[in-house]
């Protein structure tokens, strides 16, 4: 039985089971947002269930998704994009000189995604050096569809492209979801960084001439890239 224990005038909230640490995270009931949540994998979806329980019934009237920052081990923050922060986030995937990628802006304001689903961002310091822009539920159901991702060159190989891509399963993990989608062309990173993560594709013929290497997955109770490493390992 997963417990929740939270000192007083703390805002950590540590998860255990039979007194033993499973879990931990920094939790602001106010504006529903966890920090720096990790997670034994046995016990990451019972104790995110339980942080979204809390949220409800500490404050029914916040209605808001409940959402969360993580930092990693270079200080890297990772979390949502505010409006004030699109150039930035348009400057960097321009900066990548892909021709899909560039697409963002416009694909984002054509379909009212800017506020819907603001992109999640990793910076460093004052930084923006990753961007991940992905939706829940739209194209296809019960799937987070992850639509443009990148880390800015000099900061690539670090983990941060897994750590946003990670964001998005707790994200779609804490409304639900059950399946990750994205077709990568041929000609980016994208497919070699999704199978560098042990998962397999399928191809398909894109409207360029090109192909796509499309990976969809199940990533329910996907909330720590422990999982990943357990693939990567039966497959070695
Ligand atoms: C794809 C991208 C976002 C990955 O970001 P990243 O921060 O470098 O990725 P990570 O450090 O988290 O890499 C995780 C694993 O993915 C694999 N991987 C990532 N990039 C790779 C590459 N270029 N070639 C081969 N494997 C790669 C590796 O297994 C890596 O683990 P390792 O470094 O321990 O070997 C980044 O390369 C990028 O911005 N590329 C240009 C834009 C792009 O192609 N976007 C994808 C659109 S679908």
């Amino acid at each position: 039985m997963l417990e929740l224990h939270n000192k007083a005038k703390s805002s950590y909230i540590e998860a255990r089971v039979n007194n033993q640490t499973v879990g931990g995270c920094r939790f602001d009931k106010d504006v529903g947002v966890i920090y720096d949540y990790w997670a034994e994998p046995a016990y990451a979806t019972a104790f995110l269930q339980a942080l979204i329980n809390l949220r409800d019934c500490e404050n029914s009237a916040l209605n808001c998704a409940c959402e969360w920052v993580h930092t990693d081990m270079y200080g890297i923050v990772y979390r949502k994009s505010s409006l004030e922060e699109l150039p930035e986030v348009i400057e960097l995937l321009d900066n990548t000189k892909d021709t899909l990628l560039r697409t963002f802006k416009t694909l984002w304001v054509e379909r009212g995604y800017i506020s819907k689903y603001p992109p999640v961002i990793a910076r460093r310091g004052g930084q923006l050096v990753g961007v991940h822009a992905y939706t829940l539920n739209e194209k296809y159901p019960d799937t987070c569809k992850s639509y443009y991702h990148a880390v800015a060159q000099g900061h690539r190989r670090l983990g941060i492209g897994k750590n946003l891509v990670l964001y998005a399963f707790i994200d779609a993990n804490m409304h639900g979801i059950a399946k990750y989608y994205v077709n990568c062309a041929e000609t980016t990173d994208g497919w070699l960084f999704y199978r560098g993560l042990g998962l397999d594709s399928t191809t398909k013929q894109n409207e360029f001439g090109t192909r796509d290497y499309c990976f969809a997955f199940d990533i329910k109770g996907m909330l720590t890239l422990k999982l990943f490493q357990k693939k990567i390992e039966q497959r070695a």
